[in-house]
């Protein structure tokens, strides 16, 4: 390329925004209701077995190519192997899919922390459960029926792309210093909330429902997939984020430690997360008199719900914290949201050679369009559908391939030689087995298993052709990535 390749201003930079991208809506409300729902502290060693064997291997490879290659995810791979370019842009169009489902739970977190300066999603809990359903999201009854757009929504939408749009454009030497703050502000509001939750009666019993171990879930193969999906998800891995910011670094940065950061500070986050939700739902059950299973939820109806209404009963301050809740949210958010463009961006601008200035608004604006639909009376389910498609077999095919390219068509030992001659904490062989064989057969079996379930029952309770609309938006993808690799590039 003419121009010299964009940096971060420090390594510390590249760090906190990989940190950013990991750390999102996922470790607040997937990661605790996972654990609980799955053995509580016992699913602590699944989770970190997992982390050790497929999590930290796969984000050193990505780490690995990216900065080794110096490029975003499909130059990268292309250089790796010039049949292989296409994966690298189904990473890059899933992530894209995914920025566009994930800006729009941002628009209604941002309407949130609006309504939370006036609690106006009501006080009973029948209230607020309508609040959102019908006064916020309409819902249609049907993803089969659009219906109108819900203007708030849009507006959400809108300011949430502008945001996007705000903190990525003037480069990544400016989003390293952004990513010290969006990160920072959530770790800050984190323990304010954990601290007023573990004073609250009650915060026992819930935690209590967290963690309690129960050993025998151990044996249930379901409890370790939902290990291995929950570290791919919550690492962001398999998308092309980690290649394009590590592509930023220089060729000589330490990847295994840089590894070993970022994921064990997400790690941490989500187990500590899981004591400001947990000690707020034990209060919550205890104030209504019901046990902690039955308030206990997690994603959407946790956020959007349960949790305004322990809001609602808090004795002192209830509009403060509610709105440190909902800022939570969305600083949480943008980091990761942030980090779905900008791979977008860096493979349109290094294959092509485009000037970044004209790309990162035309894909900010392709994406707010295409996040339209998700803004109707249907969007919720939408929304759910997608998301379930993209990241469960989105993400473990490209996670596959990657594992496969490298492994055995590059050569997972000439990949370790790179990666040990830039590190302090050098990895051995056990790293090629892991590559070669646990992760690919980790991510297979999850595929299969997935598979299967979607070809008995479909996905939840929709209809039908809405199973056969995520099928055929992967094959589309597919093809779409097929033909993006088959274009001339303007770039050697
Ligand atoms: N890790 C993010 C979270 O916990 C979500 C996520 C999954 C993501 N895959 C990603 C973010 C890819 C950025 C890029 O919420």
């Amino acid at each position: 390329m003419a121009e010299a390749r964009e940096r971060w201003g420090s390594r510390s930079s590249f760090v906190f925004a990989a940190v950013g991208a990991a750390i999102g809506l996922g470790n607040v409300w997937r990661f605790p209701y996972i654990t609980y729902q799955n053995g509580g502290g016992a699913f602590l060693i699944p989770y970190l077995i997992a982390l050790i064997t497929a999590g930290i291997p796969l984000m050193i490879l990505e780490y690995a190519v990216g900065q080794k290659m110096q490029s975003s995810p499909p130059t990268a791979l292309r250089k790796i192997w010039s049949k292989a370019e296409w994966i690298g842009w189904f990473a890059v169009v899933l992530v894209f899919v995914l920025a566009t489902y994930y800006a729009t739970i941002m628009a209604w977190c941002v309407n949130y922390l609006y309504y939370s300066f006036t609690q106006a999603w009501g006080t009973t809990g029948a209230e607020i459960s309508n609040f959102f359903n019908q006064t916020l999201l309409g819902k249609s009854g049907s993803p089969g029926i659009l219906g109108g757009i819900q203007l708030p929504v849009l507006i959400g939408l809108a300011i949430t792309w502008l945001l996007i749009y705000l903190c990525l454009f003037k480069g990544v030497k400016t989003l390293g210093k952004i990513v010290y703050f969006t990160v920072g502000i959530p770790w800050l509001i984190l323990i304010i909330m954990v601290i007023r939750g573990l004073t609250l009666p009650g915060a026992i019993n819930g935690l209590n429902f967290y963690l309690t171990p129960d050993f025998s879930v151990l044996l249930s193969p379901k409890v370790w997939l939902a290990a291995y999906g929950q570290i791919f998800f919550t690492l962001s891995l398999a998308m092309g984020t980690l290649i394009v910011y590590a592509s930023y670094l220089p060729k000589n940065s330490d990847i295994t430690a840089n590894a070993f950061m970022t994921s064990l500070a997400n790690c941490g986050t989500a187990f500590f997360a899981g004591f400001a939700v947990f000690s707020t739902l034990g209060y919550l059950a205890q104030s209504m008199g019901v046990g902690v299973p039955e308030v206990a939820t997690s994603g959407l109806g946790l956020a959007f719900v349960t949790y305004p209404a322990a809001i609602n009963l808090l004795p002192v301050a209830g509009v403060l914290f509610g709105a440190l809740f909902f800022l939570l949210l969305l600083t949480l958010g943008i980091d990761s949201a942030f980090s779905q463009v900008e791979p977008v961006v860096g493979s349109i601008v290094d294959k092509w050679g485009f000037n970044k200035k004209w790309v990162l608004p035309a894909v900010v604006g392709f994406g707010f369009l295409m996040g339209i639909p998700y803004t109707t009376r249907a969007g919720f389910y939408w929304v759910d559908i997608i998301d379930h498609f993209v990241c469960t077999y989105g993400l473990t095919l490209v996670g596959l391939l990657e594992c496969i390219v490298i492994g055995y068509v590059f050569g997972a030992p000439k990949v370790r030689k790179y990666i040990n001659s830039v590190s302090d904490v050098r990895i051995g062989p056990w790293w090629d087995v892991l590559i070669k064989i646990v992760t690919p057969i980790v991510l297979g079996a999850s595929f299969i298993f997935e598979l299967i379930t979607l070809i008995r029952k479909g996905y939840g309770n929709y209809p039908i052709w809405t199973t056969f609309t995520g099928i055929g938006l992967i094959i589309v993808l597919l093809i779409v990535s097929f033909i993006l690799s088959k274009k001339k590039g303007g770039n050697p």
